[in-house]
């Protein structure tokens, strides 16, 4: 028993050691992937172009303080779906945008293309980047319009800028040909702002070209929270990647993201219908006509283990009149139910486990981790579709003391909260296939790092 645990930790050094090596030159050679795959790069991890901190020792503590930022993201998800306001606009002025940027893909705008690593996000349409001359933008590398060939403004009276626009009307005078570009504020992240004009260019995504792409040109920004190269939108709204490409992809995307741990790799994002997996199990998406950029699915009910955790089908049942419902979202770090249920979860959770719990950060169910062999395996059901998830997605490890967290947590209890989101450190190492056309999402295990 002991002996066997010896050999397999030293083969899965050994494994560490050889997939670190080979990994070392994927950060340099990773356009031998498929015409439409692009690499989809953890912001901390050793390929991000953002200094990223060095491994912490105790990456557990990493994990905490990312997810510390979940609540205002989850704060800002759930303003925007109990909004009595009508269809939200995709990138609408004034409104709080609260992203946390955790996985970058690199693209490139204009003609020549010029390389921007741009916060992948599946739960907004907008797609903004900082231009020369930014006044406050964090990052040096900036996109440069004039040096492209391709490049456009956007009219202020289009039906796009309007929305944009919100109540500021479009200037009559000031142009020789009687129009003038659109340029508009957003907030984001709470604490910042930024100017940006309407622009079009063409986007390049590993191989392809998606021409006469809307963006936001950014002109001076306020704060510190901008995603310092910028954002692109993967939501389902009508500005986003899947709607402006139009039959490029067919409104199919799919990522997979490497895992948490694997400060070397990247993940993948696949873009249109080749090369996606087959008889993946799928489940329906379902529509929010006052959120349209979101995933909403259909989350019927949890195990843990063999039990069917008791939870009231109102924690999960989808309501296109509150907004409540379950998301699948790539920029929260750990799955968040609303608190009954997230209770409910957690008490099955902990009765199956030995030991006594404890506290970490986020996370309310540590425990010692020689008794972890036991944990039970968490499944969610969705309509159609089970996803019993790995025990990497469902244990977060401390390295300092020997512990084991249920990766888990509950809403936020100060928002409104009716929003169960599917978070990152449950989507590491599956394959999350969004297929707008035929209204549905389809997941698969694959080891992507
Ligand atoms: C942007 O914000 C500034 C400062 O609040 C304001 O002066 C300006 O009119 C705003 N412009 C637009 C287009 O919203
Ligand atoms: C819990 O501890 C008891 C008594 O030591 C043992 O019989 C049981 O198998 C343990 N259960 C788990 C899930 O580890
Ligand atoms: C969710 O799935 C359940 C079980 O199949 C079904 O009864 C319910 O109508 C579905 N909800 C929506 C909003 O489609």
């Amino acid at each position: 028993m002991a002996l066997s645990n010896v050999a397999t930790y030293f083969f899965l050094i050994i494994l560490l050691i050889s997939t670190r090596v080979l990994a070392f030159d994927s950060c340099v050679s990773n356009s031998n992937k498929g015409n439409s795959d692009l690499s989809v790069i953890h912001i901390y991890g050793k390929c991000s172009p953002f200094n990223p901190p060095k491994p912490s020792s105790s990456w557990i503590n990493t994990v905490i303080n990312m997810a510390s930022k979940d609540p205002r993201r989850l704060s800002y998800l759930s303003s925007l779906v109990v909004s009595k306001k009508p269809t939200i606009v995709p990138i609408a002025p004034g409104q709080q945008l609260f992203n946390i940027g955790n996985y970058v893909v690199r693209v490139k705008m204009g003609t020549p293309g010029q390389q921007m690593y741009m916060v992948m996000d599946t739960s907004n349409d907008a797609a903004w980047v900082p231009c020369s001359g930014c006044v406050g933008c964090s990052s040096t590398t900036l996109f440069a319009p004039t040096t492209s060939s391709t490049y456009g403004s956007v009219d202020c009276f289009v039906p796009e800028c309007t929305q944009l626009r919100g109540s500021f009307s479009c200037p009559s005078t000031g142009s020789v040909s009687g129009s003038s570009a659109c340029f508009f504020n957003q907030s984001y992240g709470g604490d910042s702002s930024f100017y940006a004009m309407l622009s079009r260019d063409s986007l390049g995504l590993a191989n392809d070209v998606v021409p006469n792409y809307a963006f936001g040109c950014i002109s001076s920004i306020s704060g510190n929270s901008i995603p310092p190269q910028g954002l692109l939108g993967l939501g389902r709204g009508s500005m986003s990647l899947m709607s402006q490409s139009g039959s490029l992809y067919s409104g199919v995307f799919s990522y997979c993201l490497p895992s948490f741990k694997s400060y070397y790799f990247s993940g993948s994002l696949k873009l249109g219908p080749v090369g996606q997996p087959k008889n993946i199990k799928t489940t329906p998406l379902l529509k929010n006509p006052r959120r349209p950029s979101l995933y909403y699915v259909n989350l019927t009910s949890v195990s843990v283990g063999r039990v069917q955790v008791p939870i009231a089908p109102e924690h999960l049942a989808f309501d296109p009149n509150t907004g409540a419902g379950t998301i699948i979202d790539s920029g929260t770090v750990i799955t968040r139910f609303v608190q009954p249920a997230y209770d409910a979860i957690r008490d099955e959770f902990r009765k199956q486990v030995n030991g006594t719990f404890i506290s970490l950060g986020t996370f309310d169910t540590c425990f010692a981790s020689p008794n972890e062999a036991g944990a039970p395996t968490i499944t969610l059901h969705f309509e159609g579709m089970d996803l019993k998830l790995p025990m990497e997605n469902t244990l977060i490890h401390s390295s300092a003391t020997p512990l084991a967290c249920l990766a888990i947590a509950a809403a936020p209890n100060n928002v409104n909260s009716i929003l169960n989101v599917i978070a990152n450190l449950q989507q590491q190492n599956l394959r999350i296939l969004f297929d707008t056309a035929n209204s549905r999402v389809g997941i698969a295990r694959e080891v992507c790092n």
